[in-house]
């Protein structure tokens, strides 16, 4: 094939995950760089978990301030669990449960675990993603992955490989594209240091499926600056336009620059709306969420957002957790 004229040289980072294209990552990885991953629930931005150099450089590409520690990615419970010093039963039986997928547990950890990985913190968060790409690299890289949401800071998580592209253009040399993910929403983040276990983020598990297996779990407030999860920040995965959060459809202005972010069966409307799940469905609105929310925050007819706060139950937490922080 000819190169196209009007294109840079290597203008397009984004890979199809090849084995070949997998066997570069590890060969990038292994350098103390860091490249887009797919997951299940949304992007990362992965690098070496146990190299300070790598772990430096996701902080500096995601504008991400130190404080906010990051979750290690594993291939399987027991690498996991390799690195904590004590495992709770609570914690071998959720991961007996959920892993891999969209849950993710803090331990106390063990001195192989760089203090930038838990920004200083005694505790690590480890994860086991489900997703097959993400597999793929892990078992083929052989160690932990650091890996968090791959957009810079504060901004909306990417959940398809041309949107890591559009927030991190060409800082990454590499990002295997793994389609759509098809959770949408981050894991679901579960200190389970203390006796008593604290719920710090909603996400891709429901609270109630977690309550299910380990009874009851005391949901972390959101704190407005140092938290005891950075990720519970007020001000978090906002849109660079105004997104008010209201009680009723009557509330929500008919004008053709208005954006809808509408959920279940609604009539028609002057604005523009993006329903991420016209029959109800919470699975299938959180993964359209952040899709949805970055098509009208990019719309260039729309100059505000509104959307109400969804059913508080199953992955409805979640989505109105981000809801609120997007708000602000
Ligand atoms: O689904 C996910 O979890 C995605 C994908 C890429 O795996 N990752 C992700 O990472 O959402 P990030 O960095 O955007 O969010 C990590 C959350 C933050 O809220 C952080 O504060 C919390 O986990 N966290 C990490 N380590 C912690 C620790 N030691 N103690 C308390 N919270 C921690
Ligand atoms: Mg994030």
């Amino acid at each position: 094939m000819k190169p196209d004229p009007t294109r840079p040289a290597q203008a397009n980072n984004v890979a199809a995950p090849s084995p070949e294209a997998i066997l570069r990552a590890v060969e990038l990885l292994r350098q103390g760089q860091v490249i887009g991953l797919p997951t299940e629930t949304v992007y990362g931005l992965a690098g070496d978990g146990l190299n300070p150099i790598a772990l430096a450089r996701i902080f500096e590409v995601k504008q991400r301030p130190l404080f906010d520690p990051l979750i290690l990615h594993f291939a399987d419970a027991a690498a996991a669990f390799d690195v904590a010093e004590q495992i709770p039963t609570s914690a071998r039986e959720l991961a007996q449960r959920f892993w891999p997928g969209p849950l993710t547990l803090v331990l106390p950890k063990k001195g192989i675990v760089p203090d930038l990985a838990t920004s200083g913190l005694p505790h690590v968060a480890l994860r086991v993603p489900a997703h097959p790409v993400a597999q793929a690299l892990l078992r083929a890289f052989n160690g932990p992955l650091a890996a968090p949401s791959a957009n810079r800071f504060g901004r909306i998580s990417p959940t398809d490989a041309q949107a890591v592209r559009i927030e991190l253009g060409e800082v990454v040399p590499l990002i295997l594209d793994g389609g759509a993910c098809a959770v949408g929403v981050e894991s679901t983040v579960l200190f389970l240091a203390e006796p008593q276990p604290v719920l710090l983020r909603a996400g891709g598990i429901p609270l109630e499926e977690i309550e299910e297996v380990i009874g009851p779990v005391r949901h972390a407030a959101p704190v407005e600056d140092r938290p005891q999860s950075p990720g519970q920040l007020k001000h978090h995965y906002a849109p660079r336009k105004p997104l008010w959060l209201v009680l009723s459809a009557a509330q929500i202005p008919s004008r053709a620059d208005a954006g809808w972010l509408a959920f279940g069966p609604q009539a028609e409307f002057l604005g523009r709306m993006e329903n991420i799940s016209p029959t109800g469905n919470l699975r299938e609105a959180a993964a359209n969420f952040f899709r949805a929310l970055r098509s009208l925050d990019d719309d260039p007819r729309v100059n505000t957002i509104y959307a109400m706060p969804l059913p508080a139950e199953g992955l409805g937490l979640a989505i109105n957790e981000r809801l609120e922080r997007a708000a602000g």
